[in-house]
């Protein structure tokens, strides 16, 4: 017995000295100390040992067990000091380490410019109406004179949700929405998203463009000279040079496209260094916007009887005119969001 005893608590010890975690100590005291634990089997047993022998041996095996509770309560203090340590250690946050800071904002390029071209419009007299950049086929080209296998169409290179919805390919569709549920004298315009299957230096799958329209009695081609001259010289300055050249589009007739000079040669085509212009490529213009008196067609799809009433439209890219007001050459840099770019129109 007694060496046995001796045994046991060397083994004993040994094994609480190499345990590694909680749950492999509670297995140990399981297996010694629990209801069927070795210890215990030994204290049970002492019932059928000779009685002088019992008190030594009880006290002998109360003292084992003693000792295994000790041990067990102490490797676990051991354990999680160890623990402890590990977390504080991997864990460790460097408080002498700068904060990382929130960098300031501003109001994005294309915002600015936005925001501009629409106060010019409003200080005339418009009025804001917006659409729904996912449109139906019907108002994104059938009802502005796009039939189903009009070449235009090929043009707008189209995102299709399903057969009979788009990402809308321009805000023209917000004329038709609006004439459909009001009736003239209307002077709208239209900002807003648009999307195209086009991706280059100059095309971005999603831009913006400001719609504009005025529909009354007696609107006239004067009418839209007027306006448009009067924006663009708000926009850019007051003594450029505006050209109205003859054109096509589905929806208006006649139509035109509307130039500015060119703001790097100064009209001229060709710069100081004898090259020819990389803004306007030698021609002394830039095209800035597309217009036209809106065609009877278009007209007779919302219901207004085109003896009575007569009206211009135009359309215009955002990132075009911030591109050209700026000096700007790749277009993906307005979204980018890189924080160095965007950083130059602070204090615009
Ligand atoms: N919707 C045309 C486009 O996206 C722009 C445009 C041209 C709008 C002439 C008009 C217009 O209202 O009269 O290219």
């Amino acid at each position: 017995m007694q060496e046995s005893l001796e045994t046991l608590r060397e083994e004993i010890l040994d094994r609480v000295a190499h345990c590694g975690s909680e749950p492999e100590l509670d297995h140990l005291r399981v297996e010694y100390l629990g209801r069927k634990g070795r210890i215990t089997l030994l204290l049970r047993g002492l019932r059928e040992i000779p009685a002088e022998e019992r008190p030594q041996a009880g006290e002998q095996l109360n003292r084992l067990r003693q000792l295994v509770e000790e041990q067990l309560e102490a490797r676990l203090a051991e354990l999680k000091a160890r623990e402890k340590e590990r977390i504080l250690r991997e864990e460790r946050v460097d408080i002498t380490l700068p904060g990382s800071r929130w960098e300031r904002g501003q109001i994005h390029p294309l915002t600015l410019v936005m925001d501009e071209i629409i106060d010019v419009f409003l200080g005339m007299g418009f009025e804001i109406a917006r659409g729904p950049d996912i449109e139906d086929d019907y108002h994104n080209f059938e009802a502005l004179n796009m039939p189903k296998d009009h070449p235009a169409r090929d043009m707008q290179d189209t995102f299709f949700v399903s057969q009979e919805r788009v990402l809308r390919t321009h805000t023209s569709p917000v004329q038709i929405r609006v004439m459909e549920s009001r009736k003239p004298p209307l002077q709208i315009i239209a900002p807003g998203a648009v999307y195209r299957h086009d991706d280059d230096a100059t095309h971005s799958p999603m831009f913006h463009q400001v719609e504009g329209f005025m529909v009354d009695g007696h609107i006239s081609f004067a009418d839209l000279k007027g306006v448009l001259t009067h924006f663009i010289r708000r926009i850019f300055r007051a003594e450029i040079k505006v050209r109205f050249r003859p054109s096509f589009f589905p929806f208006t007739e006649p139509s035109a496209e509307i130039d500015i000079e060119c703001m790097l040669c100064g009209g001229k085509g060709i710069p100081k260094d004898q090259q020819v212009c990389r803004v306007c490529r030698g021609s002394g213009w830039l095209e800035i916007l597309g217009a036209g008196m809106i065609d009877p067609q278009v007209f007779r799809f919302v219901g207004y009887d085109p003896e009575k009433v007569s009206g211009f439209a135009f359309g215009m890219g955002v990132e075009r005119i911030a591109m050209l007001k700026f000096g700007i050459e790749d277009i993906r840099l307005f979204f980018q969001n890189d924080i160095r770019f965007l950083r130059q129109f602070a204090c615009l």
